[in-house]
């Protein structure tokens, strides 16, 4: 691990703007810079960096943060791949954490085995460029396909010699040692017998190195080049500590820039469909190298936009198997398109026989949503035989009930009744039926399976900064809910008023002088922090929202160790969602402070009248939806006659709440 002292050192070192500057146009603008986002196609700049608070913010699409999370977000690394990066970029010397000796070694060896793997890379490919034999065999070969010379450096293709062990002697000579060419698989050594022998797997292959999202190598396929039916066509590395099927998509090292661009990602099954396309100006593509998709494969492209087009080929028996795996897609809440080539034609035969134009043409034209496409081709099985049709229902439910977002369900569900023609009642009770059992699985295991609160969903962004997904995800309507709200007005308050020091009002039970209750007014000094703190302690008030809450207990945090709120510890957490979160607060503040700076001037004289009612609000606020929220709690249990109706406690619930409205009403 980086230590912490490195870490600090580059957040000092690096400049916000510096680092955007190196891959967006910054013009200065008042005391901060405008560009155009590098994360749209938009024409009028509305990309803000601040070189006062060191943070940026995306205004197209709502992203935001600071140096680190811009790279992560433009470069897509990883959070110490952009601290290596900045750091080179700023001399800074990194220092590592001490290790065990075990992690030291395991670190090692999977270090040796990316530095093996990329050896190998670069000398498959030289061999297939520089020698006679390679250019004869191996790079023959692709050009006979059809793969230009820039898309073979580009995806860096190689050819290994037909020879036992050209390959693994070279890698002994240059000093690489046979245990990491063997955990690797790239050479297998048989023991037995009086001598060790060794082989290179990849003998006579053409090689395809696949790629990890920021540019290692992980493994390879190899493709024969005869068409002897008995060898298989394609080996690939075997499983090993850097090298898992599941969790790799060939393509998406070269297609990561693009797919967020395009906002979509095209699916297909094979290396060379990715590189056919590639060449015919369609980069957003990637292949599950014909294995069924996986979750883990999934993720790493909901990483970078929520719309995947499945492209399937042309054989009806592949397609009716690869739908399986689509609702896997539809689980993660992105949208799915899928379009098919005709009969007999993949991918890449489709790609080499039209011009890039027809192409992307065809790609547009026959894009067709998934579960309509589902629906109506498994139609055509069932059109006049009710048992299958029976079982169909059943199968399109469970398609559509994987999907997150309730809105989008019921427009399925409309959609669906109308291509089956039946009632759209049926579907929904049996859409209710695998709803409650499916959320009665996904409660018990909440804690563990509930979002990765490291990695919030794009949306998520974009929900912070109150405005809807721009493109593509549009259609999926985004609830905002109050509780939400409020929570971020309380994390805002924090933040930005935490440390100031200001009178408040309590209102407590008293009496008068002739005994009769009333309300007495009693005033008290404090910090904005320590009250909102007491507050919520008080009540026992847990954040609902996972980064909220993170975000909360840090500044809790430090107020237990530092008696104040210190927001650049915030910005440079390294937990990019807190961090996004507080810099996506503090630069809406900062443009609406810019544009109504006239309000601001006002404030900051009234900041001490105007600091009370906002705390006392938002916690009283707070308090009433949670009741409002136990209320109706109540009430649906004795709707669905889970429980009986038990008048005490609404009553007392009730009560709390006009009491609430009565305070919020007198500190008003
Ligand atoms: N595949 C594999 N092992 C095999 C066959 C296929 O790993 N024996 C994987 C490869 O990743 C391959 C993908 O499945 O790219 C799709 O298989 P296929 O369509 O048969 O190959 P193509 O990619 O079309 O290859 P080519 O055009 O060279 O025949
Ligand atoms: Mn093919």
């Amino acid at each position: 691990m980086i230590t912490q002292q490195t870490i600090e050192r580059v957040f000092e070192a690096a400049r916000v703007e510096e680092v955007i500057g190196e891959f967006v146009q910054l013009k200065k603008s008042g005391s901060s810079f405008k560009g155009l986002s590098p994360f749209t196609d938009e024409r009028t700049p509305s990309f803000m960096v601040s070189p006062v608070k060191q943070i940026w913010k995306d205004f197209s699409t709502g992203k935001g943060g600071n140096a680190v999370s811009f790279l992560m977000e433009h470069e897509h690394y990883t959070y110490p791949e952009a601290i290596k990066w900045l750091a080179k970029k700023y001399n800074i010397e990194i220092e590592e954490t001490e290790q065990s000796d075990e992690q030291k070694q395991q670190m090692n060896e999977r270090e040796s085995m990316f530095l093996v793997s990329k050896f190998a890379k670069d000398y498959f490919h030289d061999v297939l460029m520089n020698s006679q034999n390679g250019r004869a065999i191996g790079l023959s070969y692709f050009k006979e396909r059809g793969f230009r010379e820039e898309v073979i450096e580009k995806f860096d293709l190689g050819y290994c010699k037909d020879e036992w062990d050209n390959f693994t002697n070279a890698a002994l000579d240059k000093g690489y040692d046979l245990k990491y060419l063997k955990s690797t698989g790239l050479t297998i050594v048989k023991e037995g017998g009086p001598k060790i022998r060794k082989f290179d797997r990849f003998k006579g292959r053409v090689m395809f190195p696949i790629h990890s999202m920021s540019g290692r190598i992980l493994g390879f396929g190899g493709r024969i080049l005869t068409n002897d039916k008995k060898a298989a066509k394609y080996l690939n590395s075997p499983e090993s500590d850097i090298y898992h099927k599941s969790k790799i998509l060939y393509g998406i090292y070269h297609a990561k820039k693009e797919i967020a661009k395009q906002d979509n990602c095209f699916l297909v099954e094979g290396y060379t469909d990715v590189i056919s396309f590639y060449q015919s100006g369609v980069e957003n593509v990637v292949a599950s190298s014909g294995t069924a998709l996986t979750s883990d494969q999934i993720r790493l492209v909901n990483r970078l936009t929520k719309n995947i087009t499945v492209l399937f080929d042309g054989d009806a028996a592949g397609i009716r198997a690869s739908i399986r795996g689509i609702d896997l897609i539809l689980e993660q809440g992105m949208n799915v398109k899928v379009v098919s080539f005709p009969e007999g034609e993949d991918p890449d035969s489709f790609a080499k026989s039209h011009s890039s134009a027809e192409l992307k043409q065809y790609l547009e034209d026959k894009a067709q949503d998934f579960i309509e496409f589902k629906v109506s081709l498994l139609m055509k099985d069932a059109a006049n035989d009710p048992v299958k049709k029976a079982g169909l229902i059943r199968d399109i439910v469970t398609s559509i009930s994987k999907i997150p977002d309730g809105i989008q369900r019921e427009v399925y569900v409309q959609e669906c009744a109308r291509i089956m023609d039946i009632s759209e009642r049926v579907l929904f009770s049996e859409l209710a039926q695998l709803i409650s059992k499916g959320l009665s699985k996904s409660n018990s295991k909440k804690s563990s399976s509930s979002q990765d609160p490291n990695q919030p969903p794009p949306e998520y962004f974009q929900e912070q900064a109150g405005m809807m997904p721009v493109k593509g995800g549009g259609k999926r309507h985004q609830k905002i809910d109050q509780l939400n709200i409020l929570e971020k007005e309380i994390i805002r308050i924090l933040l930005l008023y935490g440390n100031e020091v200001v009178d408040f009002v309590n209102w407590v039970d008293g009496v008068d002088e002739k005994g009769r209750p009333v309300m007495e007014k009693e005033e008290y000094q404090n910090t904005v922090s320590n009250e909102l703190y007491l507050n919520l302690q008080e009540d026992e008030i847990e954040f609902t929202d996972e980064v909220f809450k993170l975000t909360y207990y840090e500044l809790i945090h430090q107020l237990n160790q530092e008696e104040k709120i210190s927001i650049d510890q915030l910005i440079m957490h390294e937990n990019q969602s807190i961090s996004n979160l507080v810099t996506n607060i503090l630069m809406d503040e900062e443009k609406y402070s810019l544009s109504d700076w006239e309000r601001k001037e006002v404030f900051v004289t009234e900041t001490n009248k105007i600091l009370p009612k906002l705390v006392s609000d938002a916690v009283l606020n707070l308090r009433r939806v949670l009741i409002e929220e136990k209320i109706k709690e109540i009430l649906k249990a004795v709707q669905d006659k889970n429980a009986d109706l038990d008048l005490e406690e609404i009553t007392n619930y009730t009560g709390l709440k006009t009491r609430l409205f009565e305070k919020l009403n007198r500190v008003i």
